[in-house]
């Protein structure tokens, strides 16, 4: 038989088919092609679909073309054998065409078990451990050892109103002490209540751990403060801070002392040198600073090439926090007695305490991130 183009398009006498034997041949090539293009294709989802409408799809599909074109036109002597072959080439089709879906979904669900096997001969993947900051850890020295006398930590918000930051400090506005806390106030939409600030010390919580609880209060309230302050090797315009309170019915500016050389002892052992100087806080009365003994120049106030420290500027001294005992007025912002309570609070720079514990000479790179530096302390 010759060579046909698509024969199934055309009925048999177009082509010249007119006797069975002619037409299992031409079932046979039907076949054969069929099995070609099926072994030509990879066992997948979608080459069983073109496949199975290309040969058994209603519309197009080469057996409906094949009744069409073929066993309906066919004179009834023919027709019967016809019919025969189709039904012998659909069987065949069809499962054909089952054992190549049944092919290809056993080889699909093989690669996606392939792609989730887990070897566990493979190395595992090294998750860097972090480490705390050194301000944090800092921190926490600070805070074990002033819950080894009886001290709790409390916080409070680092946006503030002026009340509490200045006014129930006995800060008054106006008060020439703002100068030195000059900050960094929010832009509010218009008709929001008041100002609001940056905090530029921890005392404010001293005011609302106060207006909640009654004496006796001991506290420590570590936390960040900001200030328009120029960056140098000690000043940042962030910076933290730990504030301490302590008041009773009957505390003495011995026990602020006592507790004072207890804490600086515990934290930088028993060489360090200290000094209490007298100072000014509106909210405190007396009022001290605390320095220690600058580390850099070892006190002299003079670098190894000569010159004038930069640390502690020459004076050989570093000073480490301000405190005093508790301004009475304060406690009228508080509904304490006056009469009846005393107390001590202070404010200590924290990185300014890990500076000199730890020997870090600018304060700058505990804010910068620097992976270099932060690996030091692990
Ligand atoms: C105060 O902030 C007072 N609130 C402290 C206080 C609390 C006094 C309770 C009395 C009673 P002062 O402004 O001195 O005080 O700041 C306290 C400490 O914060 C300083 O001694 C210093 O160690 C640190 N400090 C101040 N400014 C900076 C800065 N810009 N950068 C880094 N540390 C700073």
């Amino acid at each position: 038989m010759p060579a046909l183009d698509n024969p199934t398009e055309k009925t048999l006498a177009a082509i010249g088919i007119n006797d069975p034997l002619a037409i299992e041949e031409l079932f046979a090539r039907e076949r054969v092609r069929f099995d070609n293009q099926l072994a030509a294709k990879n066992p997948d989802e979608v080459n069983y679909n073109l496949m199975k409408n290309a040969w058994l799809g209603r519309k197009s599909g080469v057996l409906t073309l094949i009744s069409e074109n073929w066993l309906k036109p066919s004179p009834p002597t023919l027709k019967p054998i016809v019919g025969q072959e189709l039904n012998k080439l659909k069987r065949h089709i069809e499962s054909a065409l089952e054992a190549f879906r049944v092919t290809a979904e056993k080889s699909s669900i093989a690669e996606a078990a392939a792609k989730d096997r887990i070897d566990l001969s493979l190395p595992g993947v090294i998750r860097p451990i972090g480490s705390h900051h050194l301000v944090r850890t800092v921190m926490q020295e600070i805070e074990d050892i002033f819950f080894s006398i009886g001290f709790s930590v409390v916080e409070g918000p680092e946006i503030e109103t002026p009340y509490y930051n200045f006014e129930a400090l006995n800060i008054p506005e106006h008060h020439p002490v703002r100068d030195d806390m000059d900050t960094f106030y929010l832009d509010l939409p218009k008709g929001a209540p008041g100002p609001l600030l940056l905090r530029t010390h921890t005392s404010p919580v001293q005011i609302r751990t106060m207006e909640k609880r009654q004496p006796p209060v001991r506290v420590i309230v570590p936390g960040k403060v900001y200030r328009r302050d120029n960056p140098d090797a000690t000043h940042s315009f962030v910076f933290h801070q730990i504030e301490g309170l302590a008041v009773d019915t009957d505390i003495t500016f011995c026990d602020f002392t006592g507790t004072i050389e207890y804490f600086v002892k515990q934290f930088f052992g028993e060489s360090v040198k200290t000094r209490f100087r007298p100072s000014y806080f509106p909210f405190t009365e007396p009022s001290v600073e605390f320095d220690v003994s600058c580390i850099f120049c070892g006190g002299s106030g003079t670098g190894a090439s000569g010159a004038t420290c930069g640390k502690c500027k020459g004076s050989g001294w570093i000073e480490l926090f301000g405190a005093g005992m508790v301004d009475p007025a304060v406690y009228g912002f508080v509904n304490y007695d006056a009469k009846k309570v005393s107390g001590f609070a202070f404010g200590m720079g924290m990185d300014r305490l890990a500076m000199l514990k730890y020997g870090i000479d600018d304060i700058q790179v505990f804010f910068q991130n620097d992976v270099r530096f932060l690996k030091q302390f692990p």
